[in-house]
């Protein structure tokens, strides 16, 4: 059994679940503590978007992580892509898309100088694409599960994380590599354009540029091209 989900707080609705596990771990709860919910008015994630879920159609989970490696966000895109099947890939840095649709997105929240971040995680276990906003309708993506496996998909999320966050970063960077949805494909973000050439060792985004040379991208957003 995974050590991490316990104490755990289900609510049936709430703004965020990223809200309640940082009010949890500001108290000093311990490593572990999971928050779900099965609805939330106030979701987010990441570049200040919003996060929309169907009731009961998605899971919603944020977990308190004591030390968390520095490689957490992509570590926490491969444990989510491999909960979520063989065909799920990252798009750097951590969205998990299945056939270029995006089924999960993480957001990690820490208050430094805290030793917790604090990681939630939207996955569409159950998702119905018409019961979303019409504006996610030809980006997001569904596992097309049934509401009664939201938990299971849970446990096996948490088993997930659980086994990256000990990983060597070698063994990690491989595990990402392996499901890296961007590899060889032309992307633009906010900088410019170009072809992911995968991450370095660090973590970072590389980008073959248009007219030679390469950027290495450490945060933001990236888009597929095509
Ligand atoms: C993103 O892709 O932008 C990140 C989305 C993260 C959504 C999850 S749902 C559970 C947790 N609570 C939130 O408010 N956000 C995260």
């Amino acid at each position: 059994m995974t050590a991490l989900g316990r104490p755990r707080l289900h609510l049936r609705a709430t703004t965020s679940t990223n809200d309640r596990a940082r009010e949890l771990a500001q108290a000093g709860a311990p490593h572990g503590t999971l928050v779900t919910a099965s609805e939330q008015s106030a979701g987010r994630g990441r570049q200040g978007r919003t996060w929309s879920a169907p009731a009961g159609q998605a899971l919603l989970m944020s977990v308190v992580l004591h030390s968390p490696p520095l490689l957490l966000p992509l570590a926490a895109g491969v444990a989510v892509a491999e909960a979520a099947g063989p065909d799920a890939r990252v798009k750097w840095p951590n969205d998990v898309l299945i056939d270029d649709r995006k089924v999960a997105g993480i957001l990690a929240e820490s208050r430094p100088p805290a030793r917790w971040v604090v990681l939630g995680i939207g996955l569409n276990v159950a998702v119905r694409l018409d019961d979303l906003p019409p504006e996610l309708h030809t980006t997001a993506g569904t596992l097309g599960l049934q509401p009664a496996d939201v938990e299971p998909t849970l446990a096996r999320v948490l088993a997930g994380v659980e086994r990256v966050l000990v990983l060597e970063p070698a063994a990690l960077l491989d595990a990402y590599r392996a499901r890296d949805a961007l590899r060889g494909r032309e992307i633009t973000w906010s900088g410019g354009r170009g072809r992911a050439a995968g991450i370095d060792d660090a973590g970072r985004l590389v980008v073959e540029l248009p007219g030679g040379g390469r950027s290495v991208l450490a945060a933001g957003e990236v888009h597929l091209t095509g």
